[in-house]
């Protein structure tokens, strides 16, 4: 064999011992909250490829859509105590653990998917991503960009606070929703995800709130017949790690998984262009009317904002800290 090529071979031998070596085979679980289909399970199946690709196939990515491995609370439980490695789920279920966060889901904040990106890659989303693992033990390392939250309800169209009136409405169990749903008017029904749609399918349940790729994924067009598009809340889905598993990592695998997160999250922007419009025509072929709130939402936007944005202020971390972001959104 000539040197030259001995030489090469033993470069490539050396490269691939080197990766073999600081990424060991491995297996990594993420729970997914929503059934395959969705934006979170697009994350997912991005991210997985990604994190293969960049380990040269030493580490798999096994995805568990549908609230296998537990509702969404839960499982930042168990990834706070490292017994689950990942999982991606909606961010109104984080929030109960790392309240900072819900400057990202106070009422009519974000007002489009641009607005959701620039808070989330910029220095608002690292410092919620230091919260989180101060405060729940999980790091954020991608986001899934899933749609505003509209409407649905089996009973009626609804257009104002008034048409809302009555109907029984499930709401994830989160501070931030229940009192935006009080300012309208409404004692909504708390509920854990897993138990969704049988409540709806029992009519224990009039409505809900989730985006329309959500929806869809759900079938929830099975259960509900009338959707409003109500914008009050754009629906961020991160994708976290355990803390306690990420820092196990070497320095290289973590640098992979942080890279392989943030392609994945380019990755679900274009998705949502590329999908919500197509998903929203499927809903209405399959019998689902859709309205827009009257008036320019100005009854809900206006009992919202007055009502529930200084309840949270505490939460948040101060009122200066909401008017800094507007600001930087240029409100
Ligand atoms: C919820 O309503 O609990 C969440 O939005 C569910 C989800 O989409 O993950």
């Amino acid at each position: 064999m000539k040197l030259k090529t001995l030489l090469k071979g033993s470069v490539v031998l050396a490269a691939s011992l080197f990766v073999a070596g600081v990424v060991s085979a491995t297996t990594f679980k993420v729970a997914i909250g929503d059934a395959a289909g969705g934006t979170q399970h697009e994350l997912g199946k991005a991210f997985a490829a990604s994190l293969n690709k960049k380990t040269d196939g030493n580490v798999k990515v096994d995805l568990f859509p549908n609230s296998q491995l537990g509702d969404e609370q839960d499982t930042v439980n168990d990834a706070a105590m490292g017994l689950l490695d990942f999982s991606i789920l909606a961010i109104n279920n984080v929030t109960p653990f790392s309240p900072s966060v819900a400057v990202l889901t106070l009422p009519y904040v974000i007002q489009s998917a641009e607005e959701a990106k620039q808070l989330t890659l910029g220095e608002v989303g690292k410092e919620l991503t230091e919260n989180t693992i101060r405060d729940a033990g999980v790091r954020i390392v991608g986001w899934s960009y899933s749609g505003f939250r509209v409407l649905t309800n089996s009973k009626r169209p609804v257009k104002t606070l008034a048409d809302l009136k009555g109907l029984v409405i499930r709401v994830p169990r989160n501070e931030l929703m229940i009192a935006t749903y009080n300012s309208w008017g409404l004692n909504p029904s708390p509920l854990a995800w897993t138990e969704t749609f049988t409540a709806l399918q029992q009519q224990v349940a009039d409505g809900q709130d989730n985006p329309y790729i959500t929806i869809s994924a759900m079938k929830f067009e099975e259960v509900q017949k009338y959707v409003t598009n109500i914008r009050y809340l754009f629906s961020l889905e991160p994708l976290v790690v355990s803390e306690s598993i990420f820092q196990q990592q070497t320095p290289e695998l973590q640098q992979a998984i942080l890279d392989a997160g943030m392609e994945a999250t380019e990755h679900s922007y274009a998705y949502l262009a590329e999908t919500e419009n197509r998903i929203k025509d499927e809903l209405v072929a399959a019998g689902m009317e859709i309205s827009d709130p009257a008036d320019d939402e100005k009854e809900w936007i206006e009992a919202a904002t007055a009502k529930v944005w200084p309840a949270f202020y505490d939460a948040i971390g101060g009122k200066e800290r909401l008017d800094k972001i507007l600001a930087s959104l240029g409100r």
